[in-house]
């Protein structure tokens, strides 16, 4: 029998094999953002998480290219030693963002490196969402070194962690729930209001979420949806990408208590061993941030929710099996089923001039495999609904010669 790690190989080979994963963009320059050229091919991406578009704002170039000028490729210092003030002025403006102090990490999943092994006891439970981020997993499987207890919860299900919480309340100190604020395959949100709810009534239960898809395009000032729908709760550790929405890079953690604030600062590991953010990336973040602090943001959020009622609506009228979600986000996800299906839906659609994610296990279950479509402010409606057209011309046919039939 295959291990688990033989299983993602195999997969990740055929996948690159394929032609889904391993592309190369060989563009001299990346036309107006929402065309790549693949093997000479130039395509319609339907690929990038950059939701709100503004990697190619001038305002994050301009940013970027003064840190260049300034500073070179790197201050290559651990930034616990030496940074540069642009590090700190990062951390004022995702503090200004969110109303709360922040701290920046090179990445998100070096934060969850860095916060998780401080904040998990050995007396705690976990409770990780079965489709929670495996950067979560990752940092969650690190700190179970501790003896903590660790187990995996059905995803988003509310009434079982109502259970859980009700069972264990007096056994641990803590006990967390660790989710992502919007699912990167599906498109799906986490239960926010209910494990609100739940951080209400038990004094003890804590919600770690990772809302790096919910960034930029929603809440005020894009810190996303979990804060675009409720307030910052004591008992809440939140933390984001800076890759995805915002267009740049770094992680970002909110915690509220500030001795663990500083646990994490001064002795989160990732942040005493790893790098820095490199000079050109910290001018694109603060360059970023500050459009996110104007009144700009609000004018993108505006137009990519005109994008995203659009393609659930044309979705809907082509009969599409779109995964249904309780709240409009830009990734969406067509159902196919099986691997092969999926690839062969890959290679029309590429054929046809669009670029799109094939997303199958380790990333979904097996026999769960489709589209993962995420959508930006790059795309035109035209675009989104010639994809959308000839998904709905050859889907069922694929479905047909694989004798399975469309999963609304
Ligand atoms: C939910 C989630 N968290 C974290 C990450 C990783 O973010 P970063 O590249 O900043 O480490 C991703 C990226 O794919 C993600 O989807």
């Amino acid at each position: 029998m295959l291990s688990n790690a033989e299983m993602v190989k195999n997969a990740i080979q055929n996948a690159a094999i394929e032609g889904c994963l391993r592309n190369i963009a060989n563009d001299s320059t990346i036309y107006g953002g929402d065309q790549v050229t693949i093997k000479n091919n130039k395509v319609v991406n339907f690929g990038s998480c950059s939701y709100l578009g503004i990697e190619l704002d001038q305002r994050i170039k301009d940013g970027m290219q003064k840190m260049v000028e300034q500073y070179g490729s790197m201050l290559s210092s651990s930034p616990i030693y030496l940074r540069l003030e642009a590090y700190d002025e990062a951390e004022r403006l995702l503090s200004e963002v969110f109303g709360h102090d922040a701290i920046l990490s090179s990445t998100c999943t070096l934060g969850h490196l860095a916060n998780i092994p401080v904040l998990i006891g050995a007396n705690d439970l976990v409770l990780l969402d079965a489709q929670v981020h495996n950067s979560v997993v990752t940092a969650t499987t690190l700190a179970a070194t501790n003896g903590c207890t660790v187990r995996r919860i059905r995803h988003s299900r509310v009434d079982l962690l109502a259970q859980e919480l009700e069972q264990n309340k007096d056994k641990y100190d803590k006990i967390w729930y660790m989710a992502d604020g919007v699912y990167s395959m599906y498109g799906d949100v986490a239960p926010v209001h209910q494990v609100y709810e739940l951080m209400n009534q038990y004094p003890n239960f804590y919600f770690y979420v990772d809302d790096a898809h919910g960034m930029g395009w929603t809440g005020k000032n894009g810190t996303g949806y979990i804060l675009g729908e409720v307030d910052y709760h004591p008992q809440m550790v939140f933390v984001s990408s800076l890759a995805k929405g915002v267009a740049a890079a770094g992680g970002v953690t909110i915690i509220q208590d500030p001795d663990l604030r500083d646990a994490i600062r001064y002795g989160g590991n990732t942040h005493i061993f790893a790098g820095p953010i490199p000079p050109a990336m910290l001018g694109a973040l603060n360059a970023s941030l500050k459009i996110l602090l104007s009144n700009d943001v609000n004018i993108m959020q505006d137009e990519l929710q005109q994008k995203m009622n659009f393609f659930t609506n044309r979705a809907k009228e082509y009969n599409i099996p779109i995964v249904e979600k309780e709240v409009l986000t830009p990734v969406y996800f067509a159902k196919v089923g099986s691997t092969a299906s999926t690839y062969k839906m890959f290679h029309i659609l590429k054929e046809a001039g669009y670029y799109i994610n094939t997303a199958f296990f380790p990333a979904v279950p097996q026999n769960k495999a489709g589209l993962r479509i995420p959508i930006t402010n790059h795309h035109s409606f035209e675009q989104i609904d010639g994809l959308l057209s000839v998904i709905a011309e050859n889907l069922p046919l694929v479905l047909e010669q694989e004798k399975l039939s469309l999963a609304i």
